[in-house]
């Protein structure tokens, strides 16, 4: 592969995006970025320096200093601010419930857009390519990336598996999610295709099929240079 291969994969939450984008970087041997995680970093660190959530200019002013570190080994990704690693914290409830604050900060989107395109640059030419997983990377992040990927699901499928992922009661879980989505989406187009994108369904295919189908883009792109 003399190309850098980047593949941009977005859609929302409960289509397994997240651990096809993870098995689909280590298969490759290539990099991996979750963008989600940087978001929900940086709501942590805001509420760890108790700085209003609400306040958009002292959220995105916090956003431009703080020092976060992403690790992007797929097979031990990691997120830290500081020396301080945060993997668990980022994903507690009391940070899941925030996020979206800081989510549809557009100054924030302005400056976490551009570590993104750092992060996913550096990471390709350390490994010669980067899975990255989002909501815009296909239309904003990486519009140019070779490869484009939204995945999509059934709100049954995407609530089912997220229930179990939690181990929470499904209309909890439902409600929480429709409500993220909805806000997040605001921002960010995750629920059709961009043009040039593919979509994948994973509603009816489990975890493997949906990491071959992944792959399978990425190997008509790859023939088709
Ligand atoms: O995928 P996730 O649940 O970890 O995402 C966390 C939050 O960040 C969620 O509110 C959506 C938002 N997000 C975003 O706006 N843009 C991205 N590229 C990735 C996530």
């Amino acid at each position: 592969m003399s190309k850098a291969l980047v593949i941009a994969i977005d859609g929302p939450s409960g289509t397994g995006k997240s651990s096809v984008s993870k098995a689909v970087a280590s298969r490759l041997g290539v990099s991996y970025l979750d963008t989600g995680a940087m978001y929900r970093a940086l709501a942590w660190s805001c509420v760890d320096a108790q700085i209003d959530l609400d306040d958009a200019a002292a959220v995105a002013e916090h956003c431009r200093t703080f020092d976060l570190r992403m690790g992007m080994d797929p097979t031990a990704p990691s997120v830290g601010v500081g020396d301080r690693l945060i993997d668990a914290e980022i994903r507690e409830d009391a940070v899941t419930s925030v996020v979206s604050k800081v989510a549809t900060n557009l100054d924030v989107r302005a400056n976490l857009k551009q570590r993104q395109r750092d992060l996913i640059a550096d990471g390709a030419a350390r490994t010669g390519g980067c899975v990255a997983e989002g909501r815009d990377i296909t239309t904003v992040v990486a519009p140019d990336a070779p490869v484009r990927i939204l995945m999509t699901a059934s709100e049954e499928a995407r609530m089912s598996r997220r229930s179990r992922q939690l181990k929470v009661a499904a209309e909890s879980t439902r409600a929480q999610i429709v409500d993220r989505d909805r806000t997040d989406s605001t921002v960010s187009q995750f629920t059709t295709a961009a043009d040039g994108v593919v979509t994948v369904d994973t509603s009816h295919i489990n975890f493997r099929q949906s990491v071959d189908a992944v792959l399978q883009v990425v190997q008509e792109v790859i023939d088709g240079d």
